[in-house]
């Protein structure tokens, strides 16, 4: 606000790339710390509302995602919208977001910010996060399933965060975007990228397992991860339930998000087969030190990442921080 006459800083993909927003660090930095304070009970995080107007796909929704994180801190709202034919349809991405970042001091909006690469990057960083402390030391292959946005951003922040990485396998029900990414793994990683024939044969080789697809029926099974791998199961529901029940460890962003909606975990909380106790810890209490991560080189974890408020804002309040400070982005008057 400057003499008295509210305006807003617009940061569009351009402005948001210009200060670190287009690579890993910013938001594994930024997460490191939103994730703690999560864990810390310094977060207001409200249950996000779906709202399903039309169409019946999975993905088909815009999803409100309010949260405050810190002290002042910084509040705010990602608006996510996702069409699953859009890439067909309307050549445009499957989601588009917009974030609201609103001053606590006086409740105004004070940033309105792109969201969709802050979204896609966010869930990259909250994967990285989890290699890092759940996934086996030195780990070299990854298996990724859906080679879409959110799977291709998945691979450019782990290649960026682990140059232990070998060997990536990919799957995707569409062949050429398998062999899209594959192209520019090569072209832009020193690792080799295996185009794999089925999901099965991606998993069974992954160290690290990242299904990304769009999918509502299940199809990785538990006997298809070898022993010492962790499963991020970005896109939540390509796991049979058994994968859940057999973990050595079961691993959540946040409880209450995660048991609702009819996803996995929320299934087999009703059919009083999975509950809190079961749960290892939110992935918050790992960075804090208060609870393990990987103890041994054979078990298998399970994170079940459904994707958190406090994450979106955490890394827009960083991105907003920056552009002031650099002088970037489209200043909007409010009156
Ligand atoms: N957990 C989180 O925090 C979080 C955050 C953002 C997105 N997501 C999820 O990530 C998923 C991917 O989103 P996107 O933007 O990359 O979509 P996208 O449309 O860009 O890409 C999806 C890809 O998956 C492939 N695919 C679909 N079904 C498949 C299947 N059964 N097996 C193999 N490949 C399959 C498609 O061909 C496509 O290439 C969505 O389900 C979305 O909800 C999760």
């Amino acid at each position: 606000m400057t003499d008295g006459a509210p305006r807003l800083l617009y940061l569009n993909r351009r402005d948001i790339a210009a200060v670190g927003g287009d690579q890993s660090d910013l938001y594994v930095a930024a997460l490191a710390d939103g994730l703690v304070q999560h864990a810390d009970g310094k977060t207001m995080q409200p249950l996000k509302p779906y709202l399903r107007a039309s169409g019946n796909h999975i993905a088909d929704r815009i999803i409100a995602m309010p949260a405050h994180v810190g002290d002042p801190g910084m509040s705010g709202l990602k608006w996510i919208g996702s069409k699953h034919d859009n890439p067909d349809r309307a050549g445009v991405e499957r989601a588009s977001a917009i974030i609201v970042l609103n001053d606590p001091s006086t409740n105004y909006p004070v940033a309105l910010l792109e969201g969709s690469l802050i979204s896609a990057w966010r869930t990259a960083a909250v994967s990285a996060l989890a290699a890092r402390h759940l996934a086996r030391d030195g780990f070299t292959d990854v298996a990724l399933i859906g080679c879409g946005v959110i799977g291709s951003t998945q691979l450019t922040a782990l290649l960026q965060q682990f140059n232990h990485i070998a060997t990536v396998h990919l799957f995707d029900i569409r062949p050429e975007a398998a062999e899209k990414l594959a192209t520019t793994v090569d072209a832009e990683h020193a690792v080799d990228a295996i185009v794999e024939d089925s999901a099965e044969n991606a998993v069974r080789a992954g160290d690290l397992v990242v299904p990304c697809t769009l999918t509502d029926k299940p199809y990785i099974h538990s006997d298809w991860l070898k022993p010492g791998s962790l499963l991020c199961n970005v896109s939540i529901m390509d796991i049979h339930k058994d994968v859940v029940l057999t973990a050595d460890k079961v691993v959540v962003d946040d409880w209450e998000q995660s048991n609702r909606e009819k996803k996995i975990i929320n299934q087999l909380v009703l059919e009083g087969v999975f509950s809190r106790d079961q749960l290892h810890a939110e992935l918050g209490e790992i960075l804090a030190g208060r609870r393990a991560g990987r103890e041994t080189d054979d078990e298998i974890i399970v994170l079940n990442p459904m994707g958190m408020a406090v994450e979106d804002i955490a890394c827009a309040a960083e991105i907003y921080r920056r552009a002031l400070e650099h002088q970037v982005g489209t200043w909007l008057d409010l009156y």
